[in-house]
């Protein structure tokens, strides 16, 4: 028995249909939609009635085309493969108005958003005249406008509030044009959590959301995200060490006490960050610390009631991946990035 990772595809598809059924939801689906393999997450969003997907990436835009031509692909970054944008009926986002300057006459038959750039200093218009500028322009086809908000996740900080002030009067400039665009989105999962659907937004934006883990946990119940993964392994062997004595490469453990130690078959080279070895896993309901995290091994700190061949979970319904980002375990989409498919038995549930 290897280490097993379990992709609920049935809950992604049930958390992301509870959101498109009340707001129309663009859902991002970079770095392999999260990690959690873009094949089963298409499937579970277009039958959640998604039509919207976004990624940085060209490569996995002309593969969701390849899946659908149903569907609207927005690329988050810009790009100059105009060819195969065309080609593969892609949405770009246009970043500045140098690049539009530069490449009006490529941007030609292109679908294209304008993107605002706001608090958070990355790609963006500056200003709403330079997007009027571009919506004014006859030979560009221009189907939405979008911000991203950078403070929307610090409860406590105000410059969201600000961000939102700014990106409501881009679109008080762009009255006239609002109406005749088809996208207008700006709110990732924190931001919709907390306000809703902003007035005049056609759709959210979300991630962390649409894959069933809470942006942040205060005042949220586990209930309105279920987590879409598990991951387990399996105790391998028990050990007794003497109080004084060491485990693990160059000493990472010594034994305050006597100690009982149970081996598991996981470790960092499955993609676990180092920094999830500093919380407890659990084994048959109950919860134990973790003495030493190797590459393919776990030392754990047990008792009695463990014994060989029991299941040791490192995230599961009560490990969840947002209550160790709340702990400092590193962000939902760091814990998800690192997990080494390969190194995985892959349990699937599936949609039906
Ligand atoms: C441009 C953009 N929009 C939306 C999202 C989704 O954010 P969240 O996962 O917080 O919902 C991201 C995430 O990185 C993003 O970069």
């Amino acid at each position: 028995m290897t280490a097993v990772l379990t992709l609920n595809q049935k809950r992604l598809y049930e958390q992301a249909k509870s959101i498109q059924d009340k707001d129309k939801l663009i859902v991002v689906v970079k770095n392999d939609a999260y990690n959690f393999g873009m094949d089963l997450a298409f499937d579970a969003f277009y039958a959640a009635g998604v039509r919207g997907f976004a990624t940085t990436n060209l490569k996995e835009a002309i593969e969701l085309r390849k899946k659908s031509n149903q569907i609207m692909i927005l690329l988050l970054d810009p790009s100059t493969e105009f060819d195969l944008i065309r080609q593969h009926n892609i949405t770009l986002t246009v970043p500045n108005l140098s690049f539009y300057t530069q490449y009006r006459n490529e941007l030609e038959g292109i679908q294209i958003q304008l993107v605002f750039k706001n608090l958070l200093n990355r790609f963006g218009f500056e200003k709403a005249s330079e997007m009027i500028t571009v919506l004014d322009d006859n030979h560009m086809t221009v189907t939405g406008i979008w911000t991203h908000f950078a403070f929307a996740d610090e409860l406590s900080d105000l410059r969201y509030d600000q961000e939102k002030a700014n990106w409501v009067q881009i679109l008080d400039s762009l009255s006239s044009y609002v109406e005749n665009l088809t996208y207008i989105h700006a709110q990732n999962s924190a931001s919709y959590i907390r306000d809703g659907l902003l007035d005049q937004h056609t759709h959210l934006r979300a991630g962390v959301f649409a894959y069933g883990t809470r942006p942040y946990i205060e005042g949220l119940d586990t209930g309105c995200a279920k987590q879409t993964i598990k991951v387990s392994a399996t105790v391998k062997d028990i050990i007794q060490i003497s109080k004084g004595q060491s485990a693990g490469y160059s000493a990472a453990f010594v034994a305050k006490k006597d100690t009982t130690l149970a081996i598991c078959d996981i470790g960092y080279g499955n993609g676990i960050l180092r920094s999830r070895a500093k919380h407890e896993v659990m084994i048959n309901g109950h919860f134990y610390p973790i003495a030493v995290m190797m590459m393919s091994h776990l030392l754990i700190e047990v008792d009695d009631g463990v014994k060989t061949g029991d299941k040791v979970y490192l995230y599961n319904d009560y490990l969840r991946l947002d209550d160790f980002a709340a702990k400092g375990v590193g962000a939902f989409s760091e814990q998800m990035a690192g997990l080494n498919h390969q190194t995985f038995d892959i349990q699937i549930i599936p949609l039906e």
